[in-house]
């Protein structure tokens, strides 16, 4: 009689939450389905199995029928790859000073594809034309790294969100100037939840170029993509892929977890819970003394100051993100699982140390 192997143990106590990081949060039950479905037998390798051949018919038709995409494990590579795809040698991309790609990817970009990022102060996070205008130029001048790429987070690292007519403005002048279109879309299907939106509409339709979607912190487990809308703006994505260390030998397994994102309205619910709860951790707390919320809350994160002291006594139960240390700025930051009586609890915690101090 063959014996089952005992379960792994498990190390942690699954009721504990946090409002650090969308990270925190494990995996969506339609994601462990999806893997175990695809586990078993045998499939071709580095990308030719049917999952990935599906993902891309599901990415043509989100994204447009000229769109490929390339599964990659984490969101850095999603972005160092994108980049070094749309940038020559001599190339720089105008970015947003709050951006991701500057502040944590350790200077991938330029430590691992030598790209200069020219930043750009924001107050929202987001990119303008005028805010761009003010890196782009210096073409043709041999002594600048030449601006050929722009690149925005949508929604944003400050939890906001650009419109369509916003990112389209930004292609249209940024295609007008010879520089290329980026998303960081790590966040994208919280964008197109909160925008009410199909990906496509405010990225393809809008003028994208290429973007990094992000699949992790809306419930995958490591499932990432480069998806080239313009397969005309860039070139070599799957031998950059390859050299970035970001080719995966088993890809059915990446693929497939995209695909359940994308499977009904997976992603979208998910995203629909982290930015409710985001919501409603803003009511909550909107106007009460001694806090200011200090972004409009568009997406799933809340951004506000208080007092260092408060947030101490907070942070000795509940784990968040210090986002400026100079100003006591924080981030709470809500995920797929992230329940009403979660938000509830913390926005009383909150409270109850603010009227305590
Ligand atoms: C805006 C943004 N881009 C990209 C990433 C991807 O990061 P990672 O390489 O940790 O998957 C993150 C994760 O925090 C992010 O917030």
């Amino acid at each position: 009689m063959t014996s089952r192997p005992d379960p792994a143990p498990q190390l942690h106590d699954p009721r504990w939450r946090a409002f650090a990081s969308d990270n925190y949060a494990g995996m969506l039950p339609e994601v462990v389905a999806a893997l175990v479905a695809a586990n078993g037998g045998h499939q071709p390798s580095y990308g030719d199995d049917v999952y990935t051949e599906q993902l891309r018919s599901v990415v043509r038709s989100e994204f447009g029928t000229r769109a490929d995409v390339f599964p990659v494990f984490n969101g850095t590579a999603a972005n160092v790859v994108s980049l070094t795809a749309m940038l020559p040698r001599w190339g720089a991309a105008i970015v947003a000073e709050s951006a991701h790609v500057h502040n944590d990817e350790g200077g991938a970009p330029e430590r691992v594809s030598g790209i200069k990022l020219l930043t750009v102060p924001t107050v929202d996070g987001k990119l303008t034309p005028d805010s761009i205008a003010t890196q782009a130029y210096g073409f043709g001048d041999v002594h600048r790294a030449q601006p050929l790429a722009v690149s925005l987070t949508q929604s944003t690292e400050l939890g906001t969100l650009y419109s369509v007519d916003e990112i389209a403005s930004i292609c249209e002048y940024s295609h007008r100037h010879g520089m290329l279109v980026h998303v960081d879309g790590a966040r994208l299907w919280n964008a197109a939840e909160a925008l009410g939106l199909s990906l496509g509409e405010f990225t393809t339709a809008a003028g994208v170029d290429v973007v990094s979607l992000g699949g992790t912190k809306i419930g995958a487990l490591g499932a990432e993509a480069v998806v080239v809308i313009d397969p005309d703006a860039v070139s070599g994505t799957d031998y950059i892929r390859k050299l970035s260390m970001q080719l995966s030998s088993k890809m059915r397994f990446v693929s497939a977890q995209l695909l359940a994102l994308f499977d009904g309205d997976t992603a979208l619910q998910a995203a629909a819970n982290a930015n409710a709860m985001a919501a409603r951790l803003r009511g909550h707390l909107e106007g009460t003394p001694g806090l200011t919320i200090t972004q409009p809350t568009q997406a799933n994160a809340v951004f506000a100051v208080l007092d260092p002291a408060v947030a101490e006594r907070v942070l000795a139960v509940w784990k968040f993100y210090t986002w400026d240390e100079s100003t006591g700025e924080v981030r709470w930051m809500c995920s797929f699982d992230t329940t009403a009586e979660d938000v509830d609890e913390f926005a009383a915690a909150i409270k109850a140390e603010l009227t305590a101090g």
